[in-house]
């Protein structure tokens, strides 16, 4: 007889192909920046949830609504209580990440946000965790792909900066790898979609060039975003 765990393995496997053909109904969007998330709920004609899903007292704020035929929720981790500013970073991300995941059970998460590019653009590092693979979004949409770095830094350290080009990576943000972490353990697949505002190896100061082009690129993740949502509409998770 098979150990236990092989049979629910298999069973899980199953269930995973399952869902795979079966059309995506329910989105988690998950958001770090009030900027960045508001065009979006504009967009989508979302409405701020009144009697909120997360626990008494938290931050966290769901915007909701139906987007053509999605069930769309898009997750912002809202104003820190203290510093009265973005709940931004790994720690905010992979708790509204599991919040939202338990009590929605997505069919996917998607993780938008700004981050940092380099010059030197390589495409073919191995992830040590993989996004949910998307090849025919990539090329309908023409979107880059490329390996994300997470970190709870706008800067880079010199230490982030040796892991970073060790690993071949291609875009820095402080949320992605939270998301992926959550998503993985809780097996709703994930992906990615970022909009560079500044150049880490480049001249000018990280900060001040990503308050100069946070306004033009949030445009710029808005238009994407909305593209990969009409995209998926209607669709399964393996034809994208
Ligand atoms: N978001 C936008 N620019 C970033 C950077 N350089 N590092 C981390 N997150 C970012």
């Amino acid at each position: 007889m098979a150990p236990h765990g092989d049979r629910s393995d298999a069973a899980e496997e199953a269930t995973a192909a399952q869902l795979e053909k079966r059309p995506i109904s329910t989105v988690v969007i998950i958001i770090a920046m009030q900027t960045e998330a508001l065009p979006l709920v504009d967009r989508f004609q979302l409405i701020e949830d009144r009697d909120s899903l997360f626990p008494k007292g938290v931050p966290w704020v769901r915007y909701h609504g139906i987007y053509k035929d999605l069930n769309i929720n898009l997750i912002w981790p809202g104003k820190d209580p203290t510093l009265g500013v973005d709940s931004v970073g790994t720690i905010s991300a992979s708790l509204v990440a599991y919040a939202s995941i338990s009590a929605l059970q997505p069919d996917l998460i998607i993780n938008a946000g700004t981050a940092g590019g380099f010059k030197v653009f390589d495409l073919y590092g191995v992830g040590l965790r993989q996004a949910f693979p998307t090849p025919n979004l990539l090329k309908e949409l023409n979107l880059k792909a490329g390996k994300l770095s997470t970190g709870d830094s706008l800067d880079m350290s010199p230490q982030d900066e040796a892991s970073i080009v060790a690993n071949d990576a291609t875009v820095k943000d402080m949320e992605g790898a939270a998301v992926a972490y959550v998503a993985d353990m809780l097996k709703v697949p994930a992906i990615f979609v970022k909009a560079v505002t500044d150049i880490v190896d480049g001249e000018k100061p990280t900060a001040e060039e990503f308050l100069q082009n946070l306004a033009a690129v949030t445009a710029a993740l808005g238009e994407s975003v909305t593209q990969v949502i009409d995209f998926i509409s209607g669709k399964c998770l393996s034809e994208l």
